[in-house]
């Protein structure tokens, strides 16, 4: 992506990539979209992908892969054991991360789960920046307790720091001293810290928590799902590296690290995943796993096509002119909103644009699922599938009673190199009505609220007739346009 300024004074993301497959979309009426969203049960989760116009739910395992992936799937070679397709993959994740050991996962949950089989026991602690959903859950099935430990600054929803993503070493020391080293499992770092916008680390803040680590004898875990945007957000925004390469920047994140570990249906835009290590005792523990839950060492539950397409994108994810799309599409839309006084998380981050429901729909309390309901409107409004990332998302106490979530967010992800500008351009028109007519918008009721991860089955009214409103107020301000 290149960033040129037309005659006019306009500066737009100048897509460097050229399309050559392409999947037909539908934009149905608005009409249809209020019966979809009727039967989806108000969940962006339970649409049809035939009733969706721009899907922005998630950029896990739908990037577009480049041509020269494409072409590496036609050579993979299939086998149980001893596959060439996997020392390939093998090899270009020593090469770039200089770990000696690796191995292969179906995608990144199933990492979680080897790691934290092997790592956690009952009273364990894991301190990390902040959570990833999957993350926790198998923490706390294996018994241990997470420890959020972002910077202050991380929770701040309007900020101009550029590395929100940062671990608090204050902190660090603090939850040390208050459980001792001993009941420490790993110390976690997310890059492109998913949950709080898709915020990065920056590397020094990396290096700080590495000497506290080496202080009190703790291994560094890095979740490298969403690295390609911290990279990117590193060459940017951190003086120090402005001068280094990405490959140079990914070897300093590495060195850093006792293990690391990544969903490849985000980072190398291919599906499955892997744990990188370098100690063989720590790859001796964790290998006896693979086979039992994922497949033999040689492929781990991935196919060899993904193995070879994954190869090839994380070679790509060494370019800037690749792995700047999708920030840059995310900045881009940022920018746009703020100019239109739409409420987000500033600064721009990665994995997409996050819209803060808590300010756009500020008449919609809590318990009436403010993001869940914005996500249900921008789809009516636009055929765009966000994802709520808000109290809905979060899970009742035993007793029933509500967890009111810090952020109410809808999430826009944005899936690298499948959108063009002229269909960002569209989600930020359809935010900007919706915006002007926020008032319309209410909030919305369960009708059948799933124990375990509601957001996912869960279905909900909305609490009045407004979604009926929202529909005639599209027709009477845009009359027949889709
Ligand atoms: N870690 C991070 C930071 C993630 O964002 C994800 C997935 C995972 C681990 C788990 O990886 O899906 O391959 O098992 N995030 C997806 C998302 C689901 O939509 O943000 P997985």
């Amino acid at each position: 992506m290149a960033e040129v300024k037309f005659f006019g004074g306009e500066s737009i993301p100048l897509e460097m990539h050229k399309v050559r497959i392409v999947q037909k979309l539908a934009l149905p009426p608005v009409e249809r979209r209020l019966a979809a969203i009727t039967e989806a049960g108000n969940n962006t989760f339970l649409l049809r992908n035939s009733d969706v116009f721009m899907d922005m739910l998630t950029d896990s395992g739908v990037n577009a892969m480049s041509d020269q992936q494409q072409a590496a799937m036609l050579v993979a070679d299939d086998s149980y054991a001893g596959s060439a397709t996997y020392t390939r993959l093998e090899s270009k994740l020593q090469e770039i991360f200089g770990t000696p050991y690796f191995l292969p996962a179906h995608q990144g949950r199933a990492c979680e789960n080897i790691l934290s089989q092997v790592l956690v026991s009952k009273g364990s602690v894991v301190p990390m920046n902040y959570h990833f959903t999957t993350t926790k859950a198998h923490i706390t099935l294996n018994g241990g307790t997470v420890e959020e430990l972002v910077a202050d600054t991380g929770l701040e929803v309007v900020s101009v720091h550029p590395f929100k993503g940062n671990m608090d070493t204050g902190k660090l020391r603090d939850v040390i001293g208050l459980h001792g080293a001993d009941k420490i499992a790993f110390v976690r770092m997310e890059a492109g810290t998913n949950l709080i916008g898709g915020q990065p680390f920056s590397l020094q803040n990396l290096v700080d928590i590495r000497k506290i680590c080496d202080e009190h004898g703790l291994l560094l875990v890095l979740d490298a799902s969403l690295l390609a945007d911290n990279l990117h957000f590193i060459k940017q925004r951190e003086a120090d590296c402005r001068a280094l390469g990405i490959r140079e920047i990914t070897r300093r994140i590495a060195d850093q690290c006792d293990i690391i570990y990544f969903s490849a249906r985000k980072l190398g835009c291919a599906r499955g995943g892997g744990i990188c290590i370098r100690s063989e005792e720590l790859y001796r523990r964790m290998r006896g796993l693979v086979p039992l839950y994922e497949g033999f060492l040689t492929y781990g539950g991935m196919s060899v096509r993904e193995m070879e397409a994954l190869t090839v994108g994380l070679e790509e994810t060494m370019d800037e002119e690749v792995i700047n799309q999708g920030p840059q599409f995310i900045a881009y839309m940022v920018d746009e909103l703020q100019k239109r006084d739409i409420p987000v998380i500033t600064p721009a981050g990665g994995l997409g644009c996050h819209v803060n429901a808590m300010k756009f729909v500020d008449h919609i309390p809590q318990a009436e699922y403010p993001a869940g309901a914005l996500a249900s409107a921008l789809y009516i409004a636009g055929g765009i599938r966000g994802m709520e990332r808000g109290t809905l998302s979060e899970q009742r106490e035993p007793d029933g009673r509500e967890i009111f979530a810090n952020m109410e967010l809808v999430r826009l992800a944005m899936p690298r190199r499948v959108f063009t500008l002229s269909q960002v351009k569209y989600a930020i028109d359809r935010l900007e009505w919706l915006y002007a007519n926020r008032r319309l918008i209410g909030g919305l009721a369960f009708t059948e609220e799933p124990e375990i991860l509601r957001f996912f089955y869960g279905r909900l009214k909305p609490v009045s007739d407004w979604q009926e409103k929202l529909v005639a107020k599209f027709r009477a301000d845009l009359g027949n346009s889709l």
